[in-house]
């Protein structure tokens, strides 16, 4: 099943957001604050991981998205890294099971071909174990970039319906999709304080309601989850109707449909 695009079709409106999406950022200036090495923060940023995992299944969020290591983060000091590296080995290792206990479906997206290989067979074990666990689907973007995500979409595409090179629709593309098996984010949180995207998810944002926080990842819980809930909330989701419509909850007329025979 392909999940309906948002710019195709309008979601139905929900008090809770079925898929959130994290750039847990901030780790690295929480340690500072406190003279610890950066190291430090990405420690306690997994207790933060944990928190919100349990917080959202138990709000009835159905996929949590997190954003672990970008494809930019190769930039960072090499012992920077590789603790981030170890980190990612030591959480699979240690939080799989209790994932699969709890009926949680673990993912993974992105470019996992630069890991070492045994960080790529916890990955693909994690997501065999649990991949028919219907609770909360977690996906962890590792050597993610939203960029890469279209171009490998449009690659792979191709290389299985080269016909399509003439020329291809959303519809046809998004099946290749890193997270195709994921509707869109109805909520993006970005800690830290900073108010960009870098590089996440671009294409499945398009009309993700984003919230910013200047909390730092480390001291994200439960109640900064519960406020940014609580502001998505109060958004109105237009999704290029005006605001009259939605209130005679007026459905968009078919001609506004822009591909081909998607009259929905
Ligand atoms: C986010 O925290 C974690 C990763 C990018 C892996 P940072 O490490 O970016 O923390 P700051 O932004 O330096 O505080
Ligand atoms: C984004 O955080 C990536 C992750 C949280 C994994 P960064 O801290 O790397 O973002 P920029 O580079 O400051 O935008
Ligand atoms: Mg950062």
């Amino acid at each position: 099943m392909t999940p309906t695009s948002s710019t195709l079709a309008v979601p139905e409106p929900r008090a809770i957001p079925r898929h959130v999406a994290i750039i847990m950022d901030g780790n690295g200036r929480w340690a500072k604050q406190r003279f610890l090495p950066r190291i430090a923060g990405h420690r306690r940023g997994m207790e933060a991981v944990r928190k919100t995992v349990r917080a959202c299944a138990e709000r009835g969020v159905q996929y949590l998205t997190l954003f672990a290591f970008s494809s930019e983060n190769w930039r960072r000091p090499v012992e920077e890294v590789s603790f981030l590296m170890q980190l990612f080995v030591m959480a699979l290792e240690q939080e799989v099971a209790k994932l699969h206990e709890n009926n949680m479906r673990f993912k993974a997206i992105g470019d996992l071909t630069r890991f070492e290989p045994r960080l790529v067979r916890l990955i693909r074990d994690a997501e065999q174990l649990t991949a028919n666990n219907g609770r909360l689907t977690l996906t962890v973007a590792a050597n993610y970039g939203g960029r890469w995500d279209i171009l490998q979409a449009v690659k792979h595409m191709l290389s299985k319906r080269p016909e399509l090179a003439e020329g291809f629709t959303e519809t046809d593309m998004a099946p290749y999709l890193a997270m195709h098996y994921a509707p869109e984010p109805d909520l993006f949180i970005r800690t830290g304080g900073e108010q960009r995207v870098s590089n996440f998810l671009l294409w499945q944002l398009a009309y993700t309601e984003l919230y910013f926080t200047g909390m730092l990842w480390p001291d994200f819980d439960a109640e900064a989850l519960d406020r940014a809930i609580a502001s998505y909330q109060r958004r109105e989701r237009r999704f290029g109707r005006t605001s009259e419509q939605l209130q005679q909850r007026v459905e968009a007329p078919v001609y506004a449909q822009h591909e081909a025979g998607d009259t929905r």
